[in-house]
């Protein structure tokens, strides 16, 4: 019988975290003040993070150091299994080998408590009580919930209304850490009030849902935010999952030829392909890809241009690819991948064409879900089955050119708290959501009068 799973025993477990900031081939473009259109130093972010992670947003350091309590939080689950996808690549009938490296396996059931754990470490050490968040299915959230509970800090939740509707699930995890979960819209923020007074039926988005805990986090001296995406430092602290792999595939004696992440913020994709990115600047050939679904396309129809991270116009200005910060995306069932931006480092490799970016429409995605459960067994979320529904496409593409291809996917999650999406697909009631041209150029029209970035290009 052949090697299914790749374990690393807990002591070969990553003591560093690694930052991709100290070898991008082109240097990141800075937040901008949105009043003064200048770059903002640290201490504009003071309000909203402490400042020992303010550290790490800036920091050009190539390795990090990650401190004793948070390993001692990370093996609960970590080092995390890398499969051999044998029973997918049988029935696909393909040369590909595939592997996946599961990230579900965490107790929240996603990668997200990466960041979580890092994130609840630093705040507390820096003398923070309560901690503000959005979510969008609800696995950023759950996951916060239960570091805030390691860490004894409080959590606020605001959870995009959609997906608080469709799973009740994930609040009852939040609720069981301990967090206090708001729907989003709510009448709790000015923010808030200022969406639901235009749009009552407002199905919040995650701009939406930042803006609230972003509000409710500077209007309190005791309170912080945490962003479950898209910020560097979050991207540096996935990146465990891509170094533990890497290890993994060395002991399976493979090496990708294609990896494969979807990508809501970016923070699973990177976090497990950064590594890979590193070798690719020094000369390897990997096909790097990031999925998001065509219903939010903002890597593939989006410019790369100056925007606010979050709906009522709070934060700094970011340079990366978006769809316009009141951009609201059809309600699918991947809330997780719903958001108008994408991380700005993300952004800088696809521009220096290190990451190739797709997007795949929702029914796709759920057919190669049923396919990945009744092959592998294990149920994705529905963010991850936008990776799997990729990882399909490329092993068939590598049967029709007779290529042994080595295809590696993060398994960014579970899908066990998501399975009314899946009762909606199997009883015929999902649909593949058009979005029309006119719809991204009326969002555009937002971000019109910001500055534009160095690199700036229009959407393709
Ligand atoms: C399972 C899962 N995968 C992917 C994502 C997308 O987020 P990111 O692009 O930051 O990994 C989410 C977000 O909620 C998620 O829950």
């Amino acid at each position: 019988m052949d090697v299914k799973k790749i374990f690393l025993p807990e002591s070969e477990m990553p003591r560093q975290w690694y930052n991709i900031m100290a070898d991008m081939p082109t240097p990141m473009e800075p937040p901008l003040h949105p009043g003064t259109g200048e770059p903002v130093g640290p201490d504009a972010l003071a309000p909203i993070f402490p400042m020992n992670l303010i550290e790490q947003e800036v920091s050009t350091e190539r390795w990090i150091d990650i401190p004793e309590p948070i390993l001692e939080k990370y093996v609960i689950w970590r080092p995390s299994p890398l499969y051999r996808a044998y029973n997918l690549e049988k029935y696909l009938d393909t040369p590909a080998k595939i592997y996946f490296k599961n990230e579900g396996v965490s107790p929240a059931g996603s990668h997200k408590p990466n960041t979580a754990i890092a994130q609840a470490y630093y705040n507390k050490v820096a003398g923070t009580k309560r901690i503000t968040t959005e979510t969008g299915a609800g696995q950023w959230g759950s996951a916060l919930s239960m570091c805030c509970a390691f860490f004894g800090l409080e959590c606020k939740v605001f959870m995009v209304k959609v997906s608080y509707n469709q799973k009740p699930y994930r609040r009852l995890m939040m609720e069981t850490w301990g967090a206090n979960c708001t729907a989003s819209p709510s009448t709790e923020t000015k923010a808030g009030q200022s969406i639901l007074e235009k749009h009552p039926d407002s199905p919040g988005s995650l701009g939406i849902a930042i803006s609230e805990a972003v509000e409710a986090a500077v209007g309190d001296e005791h309170s912080k935010y945490a962003l479950g995406s898209v910020l560097n430092h979050v991207m540096l602290h996935q990146t465990i999952n891509g170094l533990e792999c890497q290890k993994q595939m060395e002991i399976a004696g493979d090496y990708p030829d294609v990896v494969i992440g979807c990508a809501g913020g970016g923070s699973n994709f990177a976090g497990n392909c950064l590594p890979y990115v590193r070798d690719k600047i020094h000369g390897k050939e990997i096909d790097i890809i990031g999925v998001e679904p065509a219903s939010c396309p903002t890597m593939t129809r989006g410019p790369f241009a100056y925007d606010f991270g979050d709906t009522v116009q709070m934060t700094p200005l970011l340079a990366m690819y978006t769809l316009g910060h009141d951009f609201v995306p059809e309600p699918i069932h991947a809330g997780g991948l719903r958001y108008h931006g994408m991380a700005p480092i993300i952004s800088q490799l696809i521009l220096d064409n290190l990451i190739r970016p797709e997007a795949i429409a929702q029914l796709e995605t759920f057919e190669a879900g049923i396919t990945f459960a009744r092959t592998e067994g294990f149920i994705s979320a529905p963010e991850t089955n936008h990776a799997v529904a990729m990882v399909i496409r490329e092993a068939l593409k590598a049967k029709e050119e007779g290529k042994e291809k080595v295809i590696l996917f993060n398994w960014s999650g579970h899908g066990l708290v998501d399975l009314a999406a899946y009762e909606a697909y199997l009883r015929g009631q999902l649909q593949d959501h058009a979005l029309p041209e006119d719809e991204i150029q009326r969002a555009l029209s937002a971000i019109d009068s910001l500055p534009k970035p160095k690199q700036y290009r229009p959407p393709r």
